[in-house]
């Protein structure tokens, strides 16, 4: 199997227009007149920037770019100018979309090296760090590729397995502050990238039990870490009925996936932070069985599981001055003589009783249990993230997140995190009134909300577990994972690992 492309960063305080590379990228708004660095570059390449504005071929606009050879008139060998959009409309979430393109584009030119010049003059308000940060992480996102199951036969071309990219700017200042933000910004894009890795592994591959795994090597491979797995028997002396239903029609028997973060100084007052993540290997809906059509895509109903605990390893090396508990229900949501079916009555961990209504909403019936347990375990807060329903899509599409909780602060925080990471968040309702919808009259709650405002029903379903924490849930169900479009690395793109990173370092 192939390694990731590694992906190494340094800052460097120099003239970018002196350093010899495979490619320098330069950002660029949508501007009439060429200003600074691309001046420059314009002047010594006689025009050819110009030309190719005037031409139309490239306009600034974001998500685009225009490569140029620059035939030794520079010590780079290629020119790659990145669309940075509307100058007013740009934010740090730009430079890393940004950054990610020229990375892209450089893993697929096979070049070895790379030297980004983005967004220096952005916004001076923005600090070098948090700029730094954002590009490094941009950078790991698009040197990206899943190829592991690609073997040599195929033709493909060879692509590099170190991509060398060097942040350069001429102001001492800004690069001193860079240093610490690409050290963030490594940790938090290769967590990422790990995620994604297993996120995208198919589910013939990541079962419940090799998820749990995964689990274990994090721990060995973090130091700060531990982890704890429940298998079947353990969880069903433990009573765990939600995840024991869900997992009940598969070979691949379920698990309850714990890793601890414990900060060195720890008094009775530290608080504990759960998060708490849906990792189902595979939802084919179970007995209430899914269309065929699309459901090779349900191999990514375990990211937010996986998103929890890429996100401990970033924790484990940030090293917050809380504790923070990740935790992961893992099962396959299968159709066999041994499954759960509508109609069941399910005592699940907190003792409150459910009547199945469909099996394909088994998200919400693994979760109950997760949540439960983490309040049980101590913590105040708690934060899960699934991808929970296919009406919180038709709501918000699959640019935003649905949000939704208990506690307005807690909301905020999770807003302010997004800012910073740039995985948009959008908060919807899931209130008392929402429960009505789910009254049974054989069972405490039904597992399903009728036709309208699934996203906010099954939310409130959860709700429903929590006693006194402070719980958000963010539905990650439309964003994920990134189609076939042009221009993208198809598959998992580790949606909330560095949104639970920063909301976790944020705490105190
Ligand atoms: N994993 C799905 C939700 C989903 C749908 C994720 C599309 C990603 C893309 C979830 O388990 C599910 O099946 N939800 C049902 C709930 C319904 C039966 C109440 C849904 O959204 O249709
Ligand atoms: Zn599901
Ligand atoms: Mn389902």
């Amino acid at each position: 199997m192939k390694q990731l492309i590694q992906v190494r960063v340094k800052a460097v305080c120099a003239d970018p227009l002196k350093l010899k590379t495979d490619i320098l990228a330069i950002g660029l708004f949508e501007q009439k007149k060429l200003a600074g660095l691309a001046a420059e570059i314009d002047r010594r390449g006689g025009g050819a920037i110009s030309a190719l504005i005037r031409l139309g071929d490239f306009t600034g606009k974001v998500k685009t770019s225009a490569l140029l050879y620059t035939q030794n008139k520079l010590p780079a060998k290629r020119l790659l100018l990145v669309g940075l959009g509307e100058k007013n409309k740009a934010d740090i979430d730009t430079l890393r979309t940004a950054a990610a393109m020229s990375a892209d584009k450089a893993v697929e030119l096979g070049a070895c090296d790379i030297v980004v010049c983005i967004g220096g003059d952005i916004d001076s308000k923005k600090r070098p760090e948090q700029i730094a940060r954002a590009l490094t992480e941009g950078l790991c996102f698009g040197a990206y590729r899943y190829d592991e199951y690609l073997t040599d036969g195929d033709s493909q071309k060879p692509r590099p397995t170190v991509l060398k990219a060097v942040i350069a700017d001429n102001s001492a200042a800004f690069i001193s502050g860079a240093k610490k933000g690409i050290a963030t910004g490594l940790i938090t894009g290769s967590a990422q990238n790990l995620a994604r890795t297993l996120a995208n592994r198919p589910a013939n591959v990541i079962t419940p039990q090799s998820l749990a795994a995964e689990g274990k090597a994090i721990a060995r491979n973090f130091k700060g870490l531990r982890c704890s797995v429940m298998d079947e028997k353990k969880l069903a002396v433990k009573k765990m009925g939600g995840i024991l239903a869900v997992g009940k029609g598969s070979a691949n028997k379920p698990r309850l996936i714990i890793i601890e973060y414990r900060p060195s100084k720890i008094t009775s007052k530290t608080p504990v932070v759960g998060l708490v993540g849906k990792a189902i290997t595979f939802d084919s809906g179970g007995i209430s069985i899914k269309p065929s059509e699309g459901m090779q895509d349900m191999k990514f109903d375990k990211s937010g599981g996986i998103a929890v605990m890429a996100a401990m390893s970033a924790i484990a090396k940030l090293k917050p001055k809380i504790r923070v508990l990740g935790i992961v229900p893992a099962a396959e949501n299968m159709p066999s003589g041994g499954s759960y079916r509508p109609g069941d009555i399910i005592t699940t961990y907190s003792g409150k009783t459910v009547e199945i209504h469909s099996t394909d909403a088994e998200g919400r019936m693994l979760l109950c249990d997760a949540i439960a347990f983490a309040e049980e375990l101590g913590c105040g807060t708690i934060v899960d993230i699934a991808t929970l329903t296919g009406a919180c899509v038709v709501a918000l599409g699959k640019k935003r997140a649905g949000l939704m909780g208990n506690d307005a602060k807690l909301i905020e925080q999770l807003k302010d995190a997004s800012q910073q990471t740039g995985e948009r968040l959008w908060h919807l309702p899931c209130d008392d009134e929402f429960v009505e919808a789910m009254k049974s009259k054989i069972a405490d709650l039904k597992n399903t909300g009728g036709k309208w405002g699934g996203a906010c029903t099954a939310a409130a379903f959860l709700s429903r577990f929590v006693k006194k924490a402070k719980w958000a849930h963010v539905d990650m169900a439309g964003v994920g994972v990134w189609g076939e479009e042009k221009g993208q690395t198809p598959g998992s793109v580790g949606f909330g690992v560095r949104l639970l990173t920063e909301f976790v370092m944020a705490q105190r």
